[in-house]
């Protein structure tokens, strides 16, 4: 496989025509290294005489929970899908569209295998007839490295050909949100779905569906092979486990950390080198642009699910930006609403006319605050789906912690 660099079109297409790939493979722990370190014995155990029953209580035990943000227990849906009647799929959801989100993405370019053994294990435990990885296309290596483990899996006799199925996203955020990412796997255009029914009852192609984000299977495979203890031995603040921080913005050194669930900004932000030079924390937004902004004067709560309710924000997807005394707070919430109008589907009226009002609020030098709140109730209340709902969080969250800058 060679690399394509500065290329014109018709050279890509031959090169790609010729077996070479558009990405950079990083280096990683493929199918030999991963089995000859005791990989895939657990899935085997499991398909000999493992009883998932058993397998969902250690699930549930671990307290893993949705880690595509919304943290449902990951252990529930598998009773959900469980008891709903066959033919049964599983869904992968490997969109990560949350802008700040990158955590899914650096596993996988490290340890797959992890991933694709907790897919399995998830897939045997609530008898999935096919696995459909529904993949980012803004992550080329990724789904190179897909191809070619899957490819491996199947050469191993671990999966049928055809039980795993790869499809490729095409760029919308809004594939991201499961029931829009169903109907792309299904060949549609990605709009959402009304719930009820949920995907555990009525997925893809309208059968029993499992979805699951990629880290929650990381997870998995993790608790199935080490036991329970690797999340819940570790206590900070009051809270088990640990959380993938997704860091970026004015910090000395972005990038996936792994640190306690109960860790605050002040200790994410150590993990990453401390402060960049010159730079104060100002503001932080906690989970992705649909948690909104925190100020600095909040430092001191832990950052996990359960823990923001009270702060009118969520940990989402753990996608932690940083802003400092250089950035404003108003631009960064405009930023936002112009990242949702731009993403919105367009299917429902309260998200589709609400973003494109907001931005034109926004713009104004002193933001109409009933106006902006009226209009924020309506797309909470009256939108389909988690878009058009969470779009008016950086709105508020910058009215109440920085009403000097609106
Ligand atoms: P949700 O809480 O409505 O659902 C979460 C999951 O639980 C879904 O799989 C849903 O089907 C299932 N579920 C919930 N109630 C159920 C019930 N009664 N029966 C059966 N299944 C049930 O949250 P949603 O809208 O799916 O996700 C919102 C989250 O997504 C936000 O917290 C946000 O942070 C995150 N997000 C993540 C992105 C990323 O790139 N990772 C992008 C955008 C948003
Ligand atoms: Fe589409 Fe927005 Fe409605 Fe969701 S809330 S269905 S993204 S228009």
């Amino acid at each position: 496989h060679g690399h394509v660099d500065h290329a014109t079109p018709e050279a890509v297409r031959a090169a790609i025509e010729a077996g070479a790939t558009h990405a950079k493979i990083p280096a990683y722990e493929d199918h030999a290294a991963y089995v000859a370190a005791g990989g895939y014995a657990t899935l085997a155990d499991l398909r000999a005489e493992g009883d998932p029953e058993a397998v969902q209580e250690a699930v549930l035990a671990a307290g893993i929970r949705g880690l595509g943000g919304a943290g449902f227990p990951a252990g529930k849906k598998w009773s959900f899908v469980r008891a709903a009647a066959g033919p049964r799929y599983l869904a992968v959801n490997g969109d990560e569209g949350e802008p700040g989100t990158f955590k899914d993405r650096y596993y996988l370019e490290r340890a797959p295998h992890l991933f694709l053994e907790g897919m399995l294990i998830a897939a045997w435990a609530v008898k999935a007839e096919t696995c459909f990885i529904y993949m980012r296309d803004e992550y080329p290596a990724v789904l190179e490295i897909l191809r070619r483990e899957i490819a491996a899996l199947e050469a191993a006799g671990t999966v049928a050909p055809g039980h795993v199925v790869l499809r490729r996203g095409a760029g919308a955020y809004i594939c991201g949100e499961e029931s829009a990412m169903i109907e792309s796997i299904e060949g549609k255009r990605g709009l959402p779905r009304h719930r009820p029914p949920y995907v555990a009852q009525v997925g893809v192609f309208g059968r029993p569906t499992l979805v699951h984000n990629v880290e929650t299977l990381h997870w998995i495979a993790r608790v199935c092979r080490e036991g329970p203890e690797i999340l819940t031995g570790t206590e900070r603040n009051g809270r088990r486990g640990l959380r993938s921080y997704s860091v970026s913005g004015r910090v000395a050194t972005p990038g996936v950390y792994l640190l306690p669930a109960g860790s605050t900004i002040r200790d994410v932000i150590a993990a990453a080198g401390g402060m960049a030079d010159g730079h104060e924390l100002k503001a932080y937004q906690p989970g992705g642009p649909s948690s909104g902004l925190l100020p600095a004067t909040l430092d001191d709560i832990a950052l996990d699910f359960d823990t923001l309710q009270a702060h009118g924000t969520f940990i989402g997807s753990a996608a932690v930006v940083v802003l400092s005394q250089a950035d404003s707070a108003r631009d960064a919430a405009l930023n936002m609403l112009r990242f949702f109008e731009d993403e919105s589907c367009g299917q429902c009226t309260p998200c589709r006319v609400g973003c494109e009002k907001a931005v034109k609020l926004m713009q104004a030098d002193r933001w109409d605050r009933d106006l902006l709140e009226a209009l924020s109730t309506v797309m909470v209340d009256a939108s389909i789906c988690g878009l058009g709902q969470a779009a008016p969080n950086p709105i508020r969250s910058v009215m109440r912690h920085f009403p000097d800058e609106v």
